[in-house]
């Protein structure tokens, strides 16, 4: 067989982990590989880039994408479809194999459903919220960056007696927010998903100093909506810029969150905003690991035919789904995890 791979949407370390074990596991079944470039882009346009066992040795521990990547993908329509089935026929491919988070994975679809383009998908994304799969690849990285960065906030905190408010990266999702703010050991973690006002997290702030404390650490996802009770966010836009494919470009929440803090509690309250450090650096063990799983599961799945699937992470076991279940709303934190939370923080 020949087999196409591309990554597409926002990076994250561990996709050329995913690649390597692909790669390695269609070897041994005596397949061909050829890569895309750019995402789904590379397919629409025919930008091709050979991988060959020289190519693809020692990349497993490097961050990025030797495939690069980009935003673009099928289902945004226009001949991109058809331009996409030319392209496959002209190298004679006989499935790809699709990494990416959700936008990617709309792609997917529309060329297995709509166009019978034989497909098999492995979730990729530091938000962790691709339905379907409870893990994606480049979460674990994410978190371990985020959680490390609290815990240089929290030391310098405490030197100058301030409150810090760091803010993750995640859209509408909040795992990265809750796990970084629960192993980093943050005083306030709010979530996009959450309804805790400003004011609530003031008063934890507030309870903690009055008990002795003389800093606090605050995490805040970047789609926390602004919530005040007492009208501190009125007339408060927070810019939202949408990116060339119409996601909204997240970032600088935060600011808004200190700002009202500072105002509250009249302690120095400042700001760091971690977004693309996130993103960058190698995988984690566990990332790489969880790669090398979701690659070999594809690159097994294209050999037997079987099409229109997802390589999985679900109740603890890595297994194939069916590509529909990527459908729907982000996968984001549940209310039955509020308590949880909540019981972390102060
Ligand atoms: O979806 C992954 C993600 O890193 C989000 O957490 C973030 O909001 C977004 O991508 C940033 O995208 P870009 O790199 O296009 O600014």
């Amino acid at each position: 067989m020949r087999i196409g791979i591309l990554t597409g949407g926002g990076d994250c370390p561990g996709l050329n982990a995913v690649i390597s074990a692909v790669a390695r596991r269609s070897w041994d079944h005596g397949h061909e590989l050829l890569g895309f470039t750019y995402g789904w882009r590379g397919v629409i346009d025919d930008t091709t880039t050979p991988l060959t066992r020289e190519v693809v040795s020692g990349i497993s521990r490097e961050g990025g994408t030797i495939l690069r990547s980009s935003g673009d993908n099928p289902a945004h329509g226009g001949d991109r479809p058809e331009r996409v089935m030319a392209t496959i026929r002209k190298h004679d491919i006989d499935a790809l194999i699709v990494i990416g988070g959700e936008g990617t994975m709309k792609g997917a679809l529309t060329m297995w459903r709509d166009h019978g383009l034989p497909v098999v998908g492995v979730p990729k994304t530091i938000d962790n919220d691709l339905p379907g799969t409870e893990l994606t690849v480049g979460f674990d990285s994410a978190l371990a960056i985020a959680t490390e960065a609290l815990d240089r906030l929290a030391t310098t905190a405490e030197s100058h007696d301030r409150v810090m408010v760091c803010e993750v990266m995640g859209r509408t999702a909040g795992w990265l927010a809750m796990y970084a703010g629960i192993a980093g050991g943050a005083d306030v973690i709010l979530l996009p998903e959450m309804d805790m006002s400003v004011e609530e997290a003031a008063a934890v702030v507030m309870k903690r100093h009055g008990q002795g404390r003389d800093s606090s650490l605050i995490v805040v996802g970047e789609g926390y909506d602004l919530r005040s009770t007492t009208g501190l966010f009125d007339g408060v836009d927070v810019e939202q810029q949408l990116d060339a494919y119409g996601y909204p470009r997240l970032g600088g929440v935060s600011t808004h969150v200190a700002g009202a803090i500072e105002k509250i509690t009249g302690f120095e309250t400042r700001v760091t905003i971690l977004g693309h450090t996130q993103r960058g650096g190698p995988p984690t063990a566990r990332d790489r690991a969880l790669a090398s799983q979701f690659g070999f599961l594809a690159a097994d799945l294209v050999h037997t035919g079987d099409f229109g699937k997802l390589a999985a992470h679900v109740g603890n076991k890595v297994t194939a789904v069916p590509l529909e279940d990527t459908e729907g709303d982000a996968r984001v934190v549940p209310e039955s995890q509020f308590e949880f939370v909540r019981s972390f923080m102060g």
